[in-house]
């Protein structure tokens, strides 16, 4: 197969979901598809059970085995799919956005009775923002639900979607008969048997034909030529270039449970799904086709196995083939390094591979040379945008707890902010440590993890802030800004790579500060510039 060919097929996405709307149990499905794996059931464990009170023990236990189902990839028909695996817990949220900077598409799954939760729509923003091309699984059709024009109009109204249906319900809950797939023109219907071997679905190009009435019933036959009718009215004719522009997403119902409607999702996707599409860096435009590598690391998993302290670095791969034993330049740091043993992803396993192309995800073992964003060149000088850190909104002072492990402290928490778990800050004015997170968990994470990787104790102290925001004065000759530093000076600090902070206790306090100092500029994201 060409380098051409060989980007051509990949088709690397993310499924993005409020936590138990079904994100597991479709990818599970989708890896049946592939072969890729026996039964049901291998990626259950990858998932943060809801609510449990030590959430991040069972995070701990999966972490061995979250590592391998990060990167879920297997060949359907003639593609190779990628699945990047997204945290659905919101404390894990920054992590899902870091991931989304590696995927060139999306699946959002909705649970049709819950209709558009609050996580979703947080991540469909940051999709917005990105403008990645959306598909809509709307699951669980084997229960009550809404009606699905109803839902069609709350995905638009709060996910901000132009959708168009590719598939209609025929009934629901214990009346559900099955789906019409718009797409392909083709009568599928659900027998509500698990076991059953996936159907292809009936061709049915006429909906008018009178044999509906007997396969469906007369009623449903009716309702559904209705419903089919105000589907073509109301919502635009499908266009793929508009999906592609994220200007128009596709929806899809069915039930993952039971597979049905998940073959028509499937195999919708990867006739329209875009294969790996070029990257923004801070010189050019990267275009996958270019024969020279580059690619980035967008997450880092430390010390998977407790035999082998190293962390395992995720980098997608933007353009060329990323090829074993051969040196690249790591930019940040200038120097070149070469791996002797990537490993590729191949759904819940991974394997040592010698060659991988653009839009496929390769974890190059680290002794700790790379943090997240970092660029991997083969010498060109470039860095690839867009992977921030978002504002954290939790905040603790952390303490040494074990004078005698300052050391392994230090090093502890310098390895978990590489890898993204939180951010560190130290504050201008005493030298004192501030972790930020996104969400509460974390600091158990923290101090699970710092004592049972590095054998270092921490404690915490509360510590009033509402959030941190990074600091660009635009001219710091400027008096104004000498001023803000004068006036500020308690709640000054700086992150991790020296940039300037300011951790204000409130919202008011902000937007007072921002009046005050107009030309000092508060970001949310530290990637500002
Ligand atoms: P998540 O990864 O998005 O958090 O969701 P997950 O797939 O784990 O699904 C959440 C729950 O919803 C699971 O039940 C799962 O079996 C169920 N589910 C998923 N798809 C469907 C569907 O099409 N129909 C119905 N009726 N249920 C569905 P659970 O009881 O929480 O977990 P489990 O005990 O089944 O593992």
């Amino acid at each position: 197969m060409t380098f051409l060919e060989e980007i051509q097929r990949r088709r690397t996405f993310g499924i993005i979901s409020h936590p138990d709307a079904g994100k597991t149990t479709l990818t599970e499905k989708l890896l049946l598809y592939g072969g890729a794996i026996q039964e049901a059931g291998a990626v259950k464990s990858n998932k943060i059970k809801k609510g449990a009170t030590s959430d991040f023990m069972e995070i701990e236990r999966q972490r061995g085995i979250s590592v391998a189902t990060s990167v879920l990839a297997f060949n359907y028909k003639d593609k190779k799919i990628n699945i990047l695996d997204t945290p659905g817990h919101k404390d894990f949220a920054e992590d899902t956005f870091r991931t989304l900077t590696a995927v060139d598409s999306v699946i959002v799954v909705i649970d049709v009775a819950k209709g558009v939760e609050k996580q979703t729509e947080k991540l469909v923003e940051v999709c917005r923002m990105r403008k990645i091309p959306i598909i809509v699984f709307i699951n669980k059709l084997d229960r009550e639900g809404k009606d699905a024009f109803d839902l069609l109009d709350e995905i638009e109204q709060k996910l901000g979607l132009k959708v168009i249906p590719l598939s209609f319900p025929i009934g629901m809950g214990y009346d559900f008969k099955g789906i019409y797939n718009i797409w392909d023109k083709k009568l599928n219907l659900f027998s509500g048997d698990v076991k059953q071997t996936i159907s292809e679905g009936i061709e049915f190009t006429d909906i008018n034909n009178p044999e509906l009435d007997e396969i469906i019933g007369k009623s449903h036959a009716d309702i559904l030529r209705e419903e089919l009718e105000l589907v073509e009215e109301v919502y635009p004719k499908f266009d793929k270039e508009a999906y592609l522009n994220a200007e128009l997403q596709p929806v899809f119902f069915g039930s993952a449970l039971n597979n049905f409607g998940v073959k028509e999702l499937l195999d919708c996707f990867i006739e329209i799904a875009p294969p790996p599409q070029p990257k923004m860096s801070d010189t050019r435009l990267v275009d996958s086709k270019e024969e020279k590598f580059t690619g980035f690391v967008f997450k880092i998993h430390a010390n998977m196995d407790p035999k082998h302290r190293d962390r395992l670095a995720f980098v997608k791969i933007v353009s060329g083939i990323f090829k074993r034993n051969t040196n690249y330049l790591h930019v940040k740091l200038g120097k070149k390094m070469k791996f002797s043993s990537p490993n590729a992803f191949f759904a819940e396993k991974k394997e040592i591979v010698d060659e991988s192309f653009p839009g496929d995800i390769v974890g190059l073992h680290d002794t700790g040379n790379f943090k997240i964003g970092d660029t991997l060149t083969e010498g060109e000088i470039l860095e690839f945008k867009g992977i921030p850190s978002f504002s954290p909104e939790h905040f603790r002072y952390v303490n040494n707890a074990d004078p005698m492990k300052a050391k392994q402290l230090a090093k502890g928490l310098d390895q978990l902010m590489d890898e993204g778990v939180a951010q560190l800050f130290t504050l201008d004015l005493n030298g004192r440590k501030v972790i930020g997170t996104v969400g509460a968990l974390q600091f158990e994470v923290i101090q699970y993890r710092l004592e049972h990787e590095y054998g270092a104790k921490c404690s915490y102290e509360n510590l009033n802030v509402h959030k941190a925001c990074w600091v660009d004065p635009q001219d710091e000759t400027n008096n104004e800004f000498k001023e803000f530093k004068r006036i500020k000076q308690r709640y000054l600090a700086k992150d991790k790579k020296g940039q300037m902070v300011f951790l204000s206790d409130s919202a008011f306090t902000m937007q007072m500060t921002q009046d005050k100092y107009p030309t000092v500029k508060l970001h949310f994201v530290s990637e500002y510039k």
